[in-house]
């Protein structure tokens, strides 16, 4: 569905944040990523920002505000692990992957929701992951920052949903990606044995429900988890 409505995707340099891009400038959006080294797609604009450090994100708002208009739809794609065992998970190991994943999608919907309340209308996408509710060996603090979203967006739903702005959460499985590259090939397999779709995803099949989540036929869906997993967490 085309559309001519502002989105801003952070970590758009690569991954399925790049793909969530290409995916909206195809479909007609004005498109900003942000990016700490890199760029974004043909057809978009590319910011840099850490989405750690509310200073750097505030100026490449001010950017996009300046050259496309106010951001109305938000995809909080950043994301990091930092994966080991919780007896040797360190402090640092913990609180970085929070302060991205968690703070740093925390830190983006504030910025962006100062225009939306403005333009009555937002769509607030978060990216998640299917070990957020299912649970991960080796992941304790990953899964903890992405399960967090699923009530940072529920009661942004709650406080922001009779002002046009909807808060969804997205919980891709695994998917072909620099992330999943890097597990050893005898992982890969054991989880595709666990994966009733017996492969993983494209970064585009995820970006074609993050598209719908931003378009017209999905205004009355707020608060909700879509799994895009193949069918992995059923249930969860
Ligand atoms: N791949 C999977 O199977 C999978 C499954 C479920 C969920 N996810 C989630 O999907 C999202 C994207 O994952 P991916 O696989 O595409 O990861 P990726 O290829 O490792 O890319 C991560 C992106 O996040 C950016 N980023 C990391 N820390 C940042 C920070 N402090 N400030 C700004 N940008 C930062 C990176 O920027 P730089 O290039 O500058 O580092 C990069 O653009 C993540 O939230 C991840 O947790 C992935």
């Amino acid at each position: 569905m085309s559309s001519e409505r502002v989105v801003l995707v952070t970590g758009g340099n690569r991954g399925i944040g790049r793909a969530i891009a290409e995916r909206f400038v195809r479909d007609g959006y004005r498109v900003a990523v942000t990016a700490r080294s890199g760029e974004g797609p043909d057809g978009t604009l590319t910011v840099r920002a850490d989405v750690t450090d509310s200073a750097s994100l505030d100026a490449a708002f001010t950017e996009v505000e300046q050259q496309l208009g106010p951001v109305e739809v938000l995809v909080a794609n950043a994301g990091i692990t930092k994966d080991t065992l919780l007896l040797r998970m360190s402090e640092d190991d913990f609180d970085s992957v929070v302060a991205t994943n968690l703070g740093g999608s925390f830190r983006v919907v504030k910025r962006a929701s100062k225009g939306m309340l403005r333009a009555r209308f937002g769509r607030i996408i978060l990216i998640s992951s299917v070990v957020g509710l299912y649970g991960s060996a080796g992941q304790a603090n990953y899964a903890a920052s992405k399960s967090a979203l699923v009530g940072f967006a529920r009661s942004i739903t709650r406080e922001l949903g009779g002002r046009g702005i909807t808060a969804n959460v997205v919980a891709p499985g695994f998917i072909e990606t620099d992330m999943t590259a890097e597990l050893p090939e005898e992982t890969q397999a054991q989880y595709k044995a666990n994966i009733p779709a017996g492969r993983f995803a494209t970064a585009d099949e995820v970006a074609g429900v993050v598209t719908w989540l931003a378009g017209d036929d999905a205004g009355y869906i707020s608060g909700a988890v879509i799994p895009v997993d193949g069918g992995l967490g059923m249930g969860h």
